[in-house]
């Protein structure tokens, strides 16, 4: 597991992570965000809401859900216990579900925000749902806002209705005329808002693409300009581009490099500043590495494939580029082929120096000569040189993916 809450790394804001969500959290510091929104998938069985991009994430994704809702639920729950770390104390959070699974996560929700602060179950009415004979046919989503404490951000002047919308005609006064206060209509928890229509020019072509609108109301109620807002789930960007042209921070997640990228495009068209976006985690092709700058590489491979941190000091008296995150073994990356023999034996003395019984060079290939040269010192001293290639570095990530 990765590291735990106190020895995180600041929280940077404007910054999307690719990567399983579990792993981004518990790198991050506690009680730092304002407002999370999450759109995870809904347990419903069906491909699409999280499939989408390349065979691998396809197949990192066909079996999860195999051992069927404990399964799910477990799966949320391990990310809801880390959201509930990151909130501020003054945080709140909605969590959008459908009827396949909100029930259970309810439960889940109240056990770890306290069911004193379960604040609304807001109904997505998006019309235009399926038609049944047989059955009420489906046509609403439910969003669960909890907050962390009793103290909590609620601008409701922000988000007040208003009287001429299409279901408040009753209102209308004998002569036709319409009921119309300054201020419009305090909000209730039915929203009754269509989903994104085929034409919409908001609309990317991202499967489960969410409204604007919807996420601006959450959005304006639940923080204030400046806030940091966060989606770990969060598709082709609908939170981050809202949460950026209202004038708060944001951090987004997402396990898929496609939606990753498409939420990097829909933001920088969004930005006025020169302010470049920045995805962490991304896996690259190999030829994308190997033109990379070094410094950069070396950022890759130790902090986004490997969790580690990379050595502050330039220090390759020592060939110790960095630590992996877990166990602190010092790890030397080499970008570069046919790593051999010399490398191994450097790199196993400044092991030695750390007094460390591991350590890890990550490279593009590796000579015959380096893995005996492994073999020997593990045989002789018991120190193991890990030798791991990119390759298995981005196949081990696609893996994580799958698994979690
Ligand atoms: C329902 S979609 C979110 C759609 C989003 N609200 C929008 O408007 O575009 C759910 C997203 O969760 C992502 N996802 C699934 N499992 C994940 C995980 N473990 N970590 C991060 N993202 C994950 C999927 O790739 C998918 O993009």
């Amino acid at each position: 597991m990765p590291k735990k809450a106190e020895e995180k790394q600041e929280l940077r804001t404007g910054v999307i992570y690719c990567g399983d969500n579990l792993d981004v959290m518990e790198r991050l510091p506690s009680e730092s965000i304002d407002l999370i929104y999450i759109d995870p998938p809904f347990f419903s069985n069906r491909h699409y809401e999280v499939i989408w991009g390349n065979g691998a994430e396809l197949r990192a994704f066909a079996d999860r859900w195999k051992g069927g809702i404990e399964v799910y639920v477990g799966w949320m729950k391990d990310r809801l216990f880390e959201m509930h770390r990151l909130l501020k104390p003054t945080g709140s959070i909605y969590v959008h579900l459908d009827w396949h699974a909100v029930h259970y996560i309810k439960c889940e929700m109240d056990d770890i925000f306290g069911m004193g602060n379960f604040r609304t179950e807001i109904v997505w009415w998006y019309g235009g749902g399926g038609a049944s004979k047989r059955r009420w046919a489906g046509s609403h989503d439910t969003i669960l806002f909890y907050t962390k404490t009793n103290k909590w951000t609620f601008n409701v002047d922000a988000v007040r209705e208003s009287y001429k919308i299409e279901w408040t005609r009753g209102q209308k006064r004998a002569d036709g005329s319409e009921r119309t206060l300054k201020k419009g209509k305090l909000p209730d928890d039915v929203w009754r808002m269509h989903s994104l229509m085929p034409w919409a020019k908001e609309r990317l072509h991202y499967p489960t693409q969410k409204p604007e609108k919807l996420l601006e109301r959450i959005i304006k109620a639940s923080s204030n300009e400046g806030d940091i807002v966060a989606d770990f789930f969060c598709g082709c960007g609908t939170t981050l581009a809202v949460a950026e042209r209202l004038g708060r921070r944001w951090i987004g997640c997402d396990v898929s490099p496609k939606a990753c990228q498409l939420m990097r495009r829909r933001i920088s068209k969004l930005i006025k500043e020169d302010r470049d976006i920045k995805i962490i985690g991304m896996p690259h092709d190999i030829d994308e590495l190997k033109a990379m700058n070094p410094f950069e590489f070396q950022n890759y491979t130790i902090v986004d494939m490997l969790y580690g941190t990379c050595s502050r000091t330039k220090s390759a008296d020592y060939g110790v580029d960095g630590h992996d995150h877990l166990t602190h073994n010092p790890v030397q990356v080499k970008q570069s082929e046919h790593v051999g023999r010399p490398v191994v034996q450097k790199f196993h003395s400044a092991v030695r120096r750390e007094k460390r019984k591991k350590g890890i060079i990550v490279a593009f290939s590796f000579a015959k000569t380096a893995y005996e040269e492994a073999a020997r010192i593990k045989l002789d001293e018991g120190i193991e040189i890990e030798l791991r290639t990119v390759q298995e570095l981005i196949a081990d990530y696609y893996r994580r993916m799958g698994q979690k």
